[in-house]
């Protein structure tokens, strides 16, 4: 029976006879495919055209298969992704499917066999639409007090914001700088019972150390030179709604026992005062460190860790919810059109597909400020790929692969090992737990790895 809509798959594969003997099996099949030799332009047709799966190549110079596979995931969480690997490369196929692909086949490719599993990947994504159809829910963006959110990470965490605000539970969010942590602490504050009593943020990295417990805490008056009243202190101010402790991973190591004494007690005593007194506060923090390798590194105490991580809320980076970026850029257009009075502003395709590229290292705050500027130089009512910055614009993935160097030497392993640590780590926001996992290693191989390293000169290019 032929099916209702004509089944597009595409297929991505750095080898031109690769691609065109796929093309050659599947569309006697009946099923159209579009075809690139290189994974970026790919993406970009994912994010603007339909398909029902992908097939990608493992090895390719630029990207490889498992990346790809992430991306796609990244902007297109339902797409079924088959990754093309070697024969007898059992790693790297369970390393696809940890990366998230629906199935791997082995090459040379055997017709029939990617023909049964293009066929159930297509039949699962028909599936899969049919069932958001009836819902009538596809993709549907979601807002919640002014923070948007299309993609699965995001519904995720709206979700945890609506369970956790009803409680009274210490929540710990981690972001990326600029991933909207702020904007989560408060809409954390506005959907609880407390919405109508203080939100009271504290920088700790901007507090200075001295006046840390009189800031927090209070003091009475006469307890230092300069105290000539007594002054209550945030923690108190923040009396029936909510403390936020922003940057809590820059708190010095010498204070963190005295916030931990105070979450502890859920009391606190002004400086020079022999009282305690109970607060009513909820405390919310935030941090861009991995607390848990601050922890490992001795910069952050586990037990203070564990009275504010009581629930925690990861808010991933913008690279890794790409379906949000067309999305957010849109919003903001649309917020500078109202402020300054303007015709509504639309995205290029073309634009739309740069910044999907683009890997967004300031994220949300980043993309906001790249539209700003957009608005001030494009033509009205639209903004296209050349009022991008030119970072944004030619941005490129910087290949991965066995390079070679312009004399055709191979680079060293050395060369090559401290590379992909840096690539993995600068992919996973510097985080060194996960950078550990991901690389199939031990965290204190790691750790032993990126010391030795820091503590030799870096290899010197092979002549
Ligand atoms: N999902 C979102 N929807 C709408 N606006 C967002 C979203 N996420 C972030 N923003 C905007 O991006 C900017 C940065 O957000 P915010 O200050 O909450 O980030 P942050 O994680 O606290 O950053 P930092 O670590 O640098 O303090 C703000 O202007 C915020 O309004
Ligand atoms: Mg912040």
């Amino acid at each position: 029976m032929e099916s209702p809509v004509t089944p597009h798959v595409l297929v991505i594969d750095d080898e031109v006879d690769a691609c065109e003997l796929v093309e050659l099996i599947l569309s006697r099949e009946g099923i159209r495919v579009t075809s690139f030799q290189d994974p970026w332009p790919a993406l970009e047709c994912v994010v603007q055209q339909r398909f029902d799966a992908v097939l990608t190549d493992l090895t390719m110079p630029g990207m490889d298969g498992l990346e790809v596979c992430q991306r796609v995931l990244g902007a297109r969480p339902d797409l079924p992704v088959i990754v093309l690997t070697g024969a007898g490369n059992l790693d790297v196929a369970v390393g696809a499917i940890r990366a998230g692909a629906f199935d791997f086949l082995t090459k040379p490719t055997d017709a029939k066999m990617l023909l049964v599993a293009v066929r159930r990947a297509i039949e699962r994504r028909q599936l899969v639409s049919e069932l958001e159809r009836l819902q009538g829910s596809e993709a549907a963006p979601v807002e919640a007090n002014g923070i948007l959110g299309a993609s699965p990470a995001m519904r995720r965490a709206f979700a945890l914001v609506d369970r956790v605000a009803s409680s009274d539970a210490s929540v710990l969010i981690h972001g990326e700088t600029g991933t909207g942590k702020e904007l989560i602490a408060r809409a954390i504050h506005a959907q609880s019972a407390r919405a109508k009593g203080p939100f009271v943020a504290v920088n700790c990295s901007a507090i200075q150390p001295n006046l840390f417990e009189s800031e927090l805490f209070g003091h009475v008056r006469g307890a230092f030179t300069d105290a000539r009243d007594n002054h209550k202190g945030l923690f108190l101010e923040a009396n029936g709604g909510t403390i936020f402790l922003d940057e809590v991973g820059e708190l010095p190591l010498d204070l963190q026992p005295k916030l931990l004494r105070a979450l502890q007690e859920r009391t606190i005593r002004p400086v020079g005062s022999d009282k305690e007194f109970p607060y009513e506060a909820r405390i919310v923090s935030a941090t861009n460190r991995v607390l848990e390798d601050e922890i490992f590194e001795k910069n952050f105490r586990e037990d203070l860790y564990y009275r504010l991580n009581v629930v925690r809320i990861d808010i991933p980076a913008l690279r890794e919810r790409m379906s949000d970026i067309p999305l957010l850029a849109q919003f903001f257009l649309d917020g500078f059109a109202r402020k300054q009075g303007q015709e509504p502003f639309v995205l290029t395709p073309a634009a739309v597909a740069r910044l999907v590229a683009y890997p967004w290292p300031g994220n949300v705050r980043e993309l906001e400020n790249c539209m700003e500027r957009a608005t001030a130089l494009c033509r009205p009512g639209e903004v296209s790929d050349k009022d991008l910055p030119d970072k944004v614009r030619e941005h490129r993935a910087t290949a991965f692969g066995i390079t070679a160097n312009t004399d055709g030497d191979i680079v060293t392993v050395d060369a090559l090992e401290r590379a992909y640590v840096a690539r993995a780590l600068s992919l996973l926001g510097g985080n060194k737990t996960r950078a550990a996992q991901a690389l199939g290693i031990d965290r204190r191989t790691l750790y032993r790895k990126l010391a030795d390293w820091e503590a030799s000169e870096p290899p010197p290019p092979r002549r």
